[in-house]
């Protein structure tokens, strides 16, 4: 056959027939595509969602197993996540107990008979080694931190019944932010000239002056005649604010940048009170409204390498009624 039959016939029968093969494969080609590619998007969709669920569920399991952590301390299986929302672990809480009970032993004495208030008790870092001091005393612990008081009561205070806690729901960014109530609503469920002892470990470092004036009044109004308040704080001078930010003793870079109104400075313009800084000044205006006086001169505290002798962490003020 010649070249122009083979070509003429190509043209009329095998050509039309391969060039209409060829469409149907294209579009069925295209059609699969289509499908692979919606079938694709659609496990990857899935594909997302089923990762986003493991790493939630990972998450939520590394979360409860956290709060399943407990570190035991004297008989006691403490839960780690409310031990940290007291600024610190299982590492430095023994440590820290121990120097707490060493230095209300040595300024304030806590004896056997005593009736204890403590404001901000936390997870019972002190009630605890005070549960076996107070043989024949009693002992108030008050948060805002509704499950620890929770986790007090149901351990503490179940083996202590002269051990009491109570909660009170002040809101607070750090510590309880949907509390409904305010610490100047607070009347303390104690009665007048009952208490022996009251403290507070690293409390009014978290509050404005307002709050620790109305704590001070309650503190006048329940102390006994002869009873003592041991309180930590941080005070500040200029000089004190210059080695406090040159030293950076702490782990909190307590450098207090901001001031707040006179006499009164904050860490943290994100978190405001999570740590609050008061002049001597103004910590005598404050015990005048609140009707306290210094029982001691002021300890001075670590946190601001100012002091080559210091007695606690923080400074420290001793108090009993004016
Ligand atoms: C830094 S932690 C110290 C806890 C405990 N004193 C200790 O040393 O383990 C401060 C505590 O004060 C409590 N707190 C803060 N504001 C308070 C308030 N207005 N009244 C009572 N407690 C408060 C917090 O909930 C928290 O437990």
């Amino acid at each position: 056959m010649g070249a122009t039959t083979l070509l003429r016939k190509l043209k009329g029968s095998m050509f039309p027939k391969l060039v209409l093969d060829r469409t149907l494969l294209d579009k069925q080609i295209a059609e699969l595509q289509g499908t692979l590619s919606d079938v694709t998007a659609k496990y990857e969709a899935e594909l997302t969602a089923a990762r986003a669920a493991v790493a939630q569920a990972a998450a939520a399991a590394a979360q409860a197993s956290a709060a399943q952590a407990t570190f035991h301390f004297r008989g006691y299986d403490i839960p780690v996540d409310l031990m940290r929302m007291t600024g610190g672990g299982p590492e430095t809480f023994e440590e820290i107990s121990a120097m707490h009970q060493k230095n209300l032993a040595k300024w304030i004495g806590i004896e056997p008979q005593h009736s204890i208030l403590e404001i901000g008790c936390g997870i019972g870092r002190d009630a605890i080694p005070l549960s076996t001091t107070l043989t024949r005393g009693s002992y108030v612990g008050v948060d805002i931190i509704g499950r620890s008081i929770d986790w007090c009561t149901a351990y503490i205070g179940a083996r202590h019944p002269n051990f009491r806690f109570v909660h009170y729901d002040v809101d607070d960014q750090l510590h309880n932010p949907d509390g409904t109530t305010r610490t100047e609503a607070i009347v303390l469920p104690i009665e007048d000239q009952s208490i022996d002892r009251i403290f507070l470990f690293s409390v009014f470092t978290h509050m404005y002056q307002k709050d620790i004036e109305h704590y001070l009044r309650e503190f006048r109004r329940v102390l006994k005649p002869d009873g003592l308040v041991y309180a930590t704080t941080f005070i500040y001078d200029d000089a004190i604010l210059e080695s406090a930010r040159r030293t950076n003793r702490t782990i909190f870079n307590l450098r207090f940048e901001h001031e707040l109104h006179e006499g009164c400075r904050i860490n943290s313009l994100e978190y405001p009170l999570g740590a609050v800084a008061f002049t001597r000044e103004l910590w005598q205006k404050m015990l005048i409204a609140g009707s306290m006086k210094l029982a001691k001169p002021i300890l001075n505290g670590q946190w601001s390498g100012f002091y080559d002798k210091f007695d606690d962490g923080q400074d420290v003020l001793i108090l009993q009624p004016a």
